[in-house]
Order: structure tokens, then sequence, then C-alpha cells
């Protein structure tokens, strides 16, 4: 029998959400996996050609690009972010909603953006953030950080923020406002190129569970 499919599922806010698609996907992580206090990172599920890695989102991406898991869940603004020729993300999962979105302090929005050249960015998505000032005529210095980016203006880092925005809270809980949209962002099923040619017969029917899931979503 070959290896069993490595499924990669980001930590975070996606994870709850995906666990119901994934049900009705018909995979379901063992016990384990819900234990929080479990430092297990690979889990068996009721099926035997399945297991399950739990990575964070940046990483859902780079494990499914370079075939060491064949298929993932992760949020579109990681895809745009790296541009990886080897995934395929046949499946709009329609969940993990929200924006990319430029901040800052309020106040700030006074200042021009058409008399500006330069801007120091603190973010997670640099490609993503100086493709956006680039095309706006403006050079954008990134600084890049992991988490937390909202910390930035009130120590000095930097004047902006790119970063996810969903309910809007964690911006106002820091004297911030979102000044523009960069993209709007949803989760996307992805799937290495390489491997869905060569195991096509596990990893097509399961794309299908996917959409046929959201389809039922949909329905709902
Ligand atoms: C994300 C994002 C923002 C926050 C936005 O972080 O980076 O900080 O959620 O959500 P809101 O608009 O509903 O407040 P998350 O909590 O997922 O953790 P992270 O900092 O590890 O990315």
């Amino acid at each position: 029998m070959t290896r069993p499919l490595t499924f990669a599922i980001p930590k975070g806010r996606i994870l709850d959400e995906a666990l119901p698609l994934l049900a009705q996907a018909g995979i379901e992580p063992e016990a384990e996996f819900h234990d929080k206090k479990s430092r297990a990172l690979r889990f068996a599920t009721n099926r035997p050609d399945v297991s399950i890695i739990r990575v964070r989102a940046f990483d859902v991406a780079t494990f499914v690009a370079h075939g060491a898991a064949q298929i993932g869940i992760v949020g579109s603004d990681v895809l745009e972010e790296f541009d990886y020729s080897e995934i395929y993300a046949p499946v709009d999962l329609d969940m993990g909603h929200c924006r990319l979105s430029v901040a800052e302090p309020e106040g700030l929005a006074d200042e021009d953006e058409a008399a500006m050249s330069h801007v120091r960015v603190a973010t997670k998505y640099p490609y993503l953030t100086r493709k956006y000032y680039e095309a706006r005529g403006i050079q954008a210095e990134c600084v890049k950080l992991n988490g937390a980016m909202e910390l930035a203006p009130s120590l000095g880092l930097s004047r902006r923020i790119v970063d996810l925005v969903s309910s809007g809270a964690t911006l106002k809980a820091n004297g911030l406002v979102e000044t523009n949209v960069i993209m709007a962002v949803s989760a996307r099923l992805i799937v290495n190129r390489a491997a869905y040619k060569m195991r096509s017969a596990e990893l097509v029917p399961l794309v299908e569970a996917f959409r046929r899931a959201v389809g039922g979503k949909d329905a709902a």
C-alpha cells in the first residue's frame, strides 16, 4: 500500500470552520487532534489512507508546494503572497472570509497619498504590500513581522501596517483605522500539482468530495 496522503491544515481561526467541512468530505481526525495539550503534530484520521498535519498557515503552502503534503487548506492571502507554481487551488471553500488591508493610526489619513514616494509598512505580506504600492507609484519599505502587526505604529516601527482584517476589533483596540482593502480573502483547497497527476485515483475523489461539501453548504 502507498503512504497515506498528508493533509495540511492551518492552526488558528480557519481550523474551527475547516473541521465540519472535512467531516462532510468524509475525514475525521483522531481524538488526540482535539486535545489542546497534545504536542503531536501529525494525526491519524478515520481513513487509513489520510493523515493530517497541523501547521501555520504560511507553512501549509510550503508543505504542499514541496509535495511533503499532497493536499491542504489555506487562505487566498497566502497563495497570492507566494504564488507557488506547484500549487493547484481547485476549490474556493467559502469560509475564512476576511480581507487584506492597509491600516494606520486615526488622523494619519489626512496625509496626501498622491504626494508620497515612499512608505514604511509593517507586514507579514511584503510581496503583496510592495505590489499594491508599486501600482500607485510608491516604493514600500516592508518591515517583516509574523504577528501582532497592530503594535508597530504605536511603537514607532512603522506608521502603516498591512494585515488581515475580519471583524475590525483588533484594529479598533489598537487605535488604528482601515484605509484601503488590498484583496478579499477566503480559504482554498490546495493540491500539489505533481501529486494530483501521480495520485489522481486518491486525490480527484477527495477534491470532488470537498466540491460537494461546499455546494451543500450553499444549498443549506
Ligand atoms: C488575525 C490578524 C489580525 C486579526 C484580525 O490575527 O492578523 O491581527 O486576526 O481580526 P479582527 O479584525 O477580527 O480583529 P490572528 O488572531 O488570526 O492571529 P495572528 O496574529 O497569529 O495572525
